[in-house]
């Protein structure tokens, strides 16, 4: 799909170079390593008050010590982090720093009474002084054991730069120290290998090391080699890396004379980026981690995986089946299980989520046995699960490995020269993988393989035999997707040729439906006729199919409970071209009025719930992109937190999220598919039942259309 390919161009512009670190951990020297089995023992949160509005407040953040110690220690442990005591001669405590500890004791880390040593101004020599969560100070017995707060000097990383040496911190993860660091808001570990080098067209192997030398996770490593637009990116089939971002990093190591206070393990939140099985990475900006993680209180995690040929192309001896992709996936999370609550996540709380050829992938995971306990909930959002040109007609089912082999793999075997070869898998192994990445049909598909994907699609009745992962499903779309793919209809267009040339070439001829009045243009003019080609295909590649995978699901208890969505408020990322998913500009809103009419296109609501529209750059197009974002991020961090978006009142007010406190009293709670049909998200949002119902059926996608499959 060309859309996911900008993504890519994106995340790389952002990103800027990748930079090896092979033969040097930068910064070592500095005192800004808190060592993981140091006097701390990994034990320190980031207090931050995260707004989304990519400005902290000064003094609104703090290092909150875990481990509790006299106030000597205590000073000595701030100033091994290269900070001092928080003072509040020097910040304001109802900055955010109120926001944080009343969130604090509300989870169950401190209780009310606890008591925290911060600064004096400097003044060694006077009183020993304590700070309660409501900020009061007083002087205390200086060998009293308590937590500190510590200062929090280090910056807002900026995305297009992650080769930050100072801030440094060395923890331990499994058996093995990495090197990573702290920003305003979370620490950050970046291109921790979870797989080794992978044998091409083999399935990844956990990668579980335990080197006595630290390991920098300082900076992004290459992409899974792939082919964007005419540029190559990725430089190699060593990939198999993912990026954790976290609040807090738990405490371990001490010994049993040494008190510390221990905040429960967070949420953790999977994301698997789209890119149309061909292209992606984990390190695009705009799904960068940090604000979902910091203002979420979740743990972000943002696999690899591979794509394209080498991540899809299955062989026809039984053995190399394809799917290599998602194996990949399968061991990512293996290693969030096995290795997360070493970054503060609880690996029993694990969501998996994804955005287009993402979702399709969270969709299969469900649908994998060997995917089996590796999450309790899962978020699909935009996934194409309607009308396609392979095997079964349409993306929600897997092709047959025999289809796939006839569609992709014969023709690449016979362009790489491998056709005739007495080793058709020895052959295509040699092969320049540039080459196989440029060739025109790559493999990317899934196939049913009869072991990571054993069924022809995900089973939605319970009823019926086949895999289902029995877990909270949450899934939806944005209102006008193929936007994304639909260039503007030239003034001169006129109907008759418009649908045949215009919509996305593989999906068959819609133009039928064009004289339907269900969706015939309200007039001849260029943004009418636009509108209908986008409606008819947005219907039949992803809303229609959406709303009955959630019908049917619900009806049949497919899953735990089922929580639909449509995005009517959309922010289109940077790189994403089409004019007509942008808010239109006017003198009152240069930036653009979301309340006017535009379309809502595919990738649009991505930024919003990772929370990334101010910290890309872009701007508040009318005061309420900032308080949507904040919504969304709620909503899905709730989600995260227990498998129900509707974040509890308790948790916003000792948050002090009063905008989303504000919001969701207004709008209501956001109820289940089965009880409303799908949540409308918007400034304003509400239930809605079906959308495009008629419409749908016309075009043989009604809700029904899973029934009895
Ligand atoms: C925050 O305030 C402190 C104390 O006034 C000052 O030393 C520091 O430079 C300020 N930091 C920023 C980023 O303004
Ligand atoms: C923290 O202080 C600010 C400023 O006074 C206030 O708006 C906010 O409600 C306080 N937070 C909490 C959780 O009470
Ligand atoms: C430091 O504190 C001591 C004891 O309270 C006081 O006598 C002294 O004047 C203070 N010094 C400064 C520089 O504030
Ligand atoms: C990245 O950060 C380092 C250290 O702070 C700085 O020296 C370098 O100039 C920055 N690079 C970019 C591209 O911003
Ligand atoms: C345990 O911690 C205490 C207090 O920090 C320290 O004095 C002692 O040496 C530690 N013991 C060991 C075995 O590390
Ligand atoms: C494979 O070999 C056959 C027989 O020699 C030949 O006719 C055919 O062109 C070859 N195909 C390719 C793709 O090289
Ligand atoms: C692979 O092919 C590319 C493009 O043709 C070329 O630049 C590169 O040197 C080749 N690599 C090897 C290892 O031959
Ligand atoms: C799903 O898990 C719940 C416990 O969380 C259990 O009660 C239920 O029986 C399970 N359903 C299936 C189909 O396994
Ligand atoms: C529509 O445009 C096509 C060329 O794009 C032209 O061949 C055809 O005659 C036009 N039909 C009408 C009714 O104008
Ligand atoms: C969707 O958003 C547009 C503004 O872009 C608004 O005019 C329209 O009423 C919204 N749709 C619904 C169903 O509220
Ligand atoms: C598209 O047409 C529908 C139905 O007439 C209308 O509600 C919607 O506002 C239009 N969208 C745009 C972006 O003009
Ligand atoms: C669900 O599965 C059961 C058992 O196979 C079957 O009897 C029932 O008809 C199915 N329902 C639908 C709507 O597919």
């Amino acid at each position: 799909m060309a859309h996911g390919l900008s993504l890519v161009v994106l995340g790389a512009l952002l990103l800027g170079p990748v930079q090896s670190l092979s033969g040097r951990v930068p910064g070592v020297e500095g005192r800004q390593i808190a060592p993981g089995n140091g006097p701390f023992g990994g034990g320190i949160t980031i207090l931050s008050d995260n707004h989304l509005d990519n400005k902290p407040k000064n003094g609104s953040a703090a290092l909150l010590i875990h481990r509790q110690a006299s106030y000597a220690a205590a000073l000595n442990l701030c100033e091994t982090l290269g900070e001092g005591l928080w003072n509040s001669n020097m910040a304001k405590f109802t900055d955010g720093l109120n926001n944080s500890l009343s969130y604090q004791s509300f989870i169950g880390a401190v209780s009310p009474g606890q008591l925290f040593w911060t600064g004096n101004s400097g003044n060694a020599t006077a009183d020993c002084r304590a700070m309660d969560i409501q900020g009061n100070t007083k002087p205390a017995d200086c060998t009293l054991e308590l937590p500190a707060l510590c200062t929090q000097s280090a910056p807002v990383s900026s995305q297009a730069n992650n080769t930050a040496t100072s801030y440094l911190v060395n923890h331990q993860v499994g058996k093995q120290v990495y090197t990573g660091y702290r920003d305003a808001f979370v620490w950050k570990f970046r291109a921790i290998r979870y797989a080794a080098q992978p044998t091409r067209f083999e399935h990844s192997t956990l990668f579980e090391p335990n080197g006595a030398t630290p390991i920098p996770a300082l900076t992004s490593k290459a992409d899974c080699l792939q082919r964007v637009g005419e540029v190559q990116s990725g430089s190699g089939e060593d990939c198999l890396f993912l990026n954790v971002w976290t609040p807090s990093l738990p405490q371990h190591a001490l010994n049993s004379s040494q008190a510390a206070i221990k905040p429960s393990l967070k949420p953790v939140m999977f994301y698997v980026y789209g890119g149309g099985f061909t292209s992606g990475t984990s390190n695009n900006g705009n799904a960068d981690g940090t604000n979902l993680a910091s203002r979420g209180d979740v743990v972000a995690v943002t696999p690899n995986y591979r794509v394209s040929t080498l991540g899809w192309m299955a062989f026809d001896d039984g053995v190399h089946n394809g799917n290599y992709g998602l194996g990949d996936l399968i061991n990512a999370l293996t290693w969030v299980q096995k290795n997360i609550k070493d970054l503060g996540g609880d690996p029993e709380k694990v969501t998996i989520f994804g955005e287009s050829a993402g979702a399709m992938l969270v969709r299969a995971l469900l649908a994998s046995p060997k995917a089996q306990g590796l999450f309790y909930a899962a978020i699909s959002m935009s996934g194409p699960t309607g009308l396609s040109p392979n095997e079964h007609g349409s993306t929600s089912y897997y092709n047959s490995i025999n289809f796939e082999f006839e569609r992709t793999s014969k023709s690449i075997l016979t362009k790489m020269g491998c056709w005739n070869a007495t080793n058709q898998l020895a052959c295509m192994r040699q092969v320049n993988a540039t080459e196989l990445i440029y060739i025109d049909n790559v493999a990317n598909s899934l196939v049913q393989d009869g072991t990571l994907l054993t069924s022809r699609t995900l089973p939605l009745n319970s009823s019926t035999s086949g895999y289902t992962a029995n877990v909270t499903f949450m899934t939806g779309t944005n209102r006008d997707e193929l936007g994304v793919d639909i260039d503007p209809i030239p003034i001169d267009a006129n109907l008759t040729d418009l649908f045949t040339r215009r919509l996305p070439g593989n999906v068959g001829d819609l133009s039928r439906f064009l004289r339907s009045p269900l969706f015939s243009p309200t007039s001849p003019s260029p943004q009418d006729i636009l509108n209908a080609t986008i409606r008819i295909a947005t219907d039949a590649l992803y809303t229609c199919l959406e709303q009955a995978t959630s019908y049917t699901a619900s009806r049949h208890n497919a899953f735990k409970e089922v929580y639909s969505f449509q995005f009517n408020r959309t922010y289109n990322p940077p790189g994403y071209t089409k004019p007509h998913c942008d808010a239109p500009k006017t003198s009152d809103r240069p930036n653009g009025d979301p309340d006017a009419e535009y379309f809502k296109c595919h990738a649009g609501e991505k930024m919003i719930v990772f929370g990334n529209v101010l910290r890309a750059g872009l701007k508040d197009r009318d005061g309420l992109d900032v308080r949507f974002m904040q919504l969304a991020v709620d909503y899905w961090s709730a989600f995260a937190r227990k498998r129900d978006p509707n974040p509890e009142r308790g948790y916003l007010q000792a948050r002090g999220y009063w905008g989303t406190l504000e919001e969701t009293e207004r709008v209501g709670r956001w109820v289940e598919a089965k009880e409303a049909g799908w949540r409308l998200l918007q400034w304003g949002g509400r239930q809605q039942g079906v959308v495009e119902g008629a419409q749908c059926e016309a075009l043989g996608l009604g809700v029904g259309y899973f029934e009895g499959r």
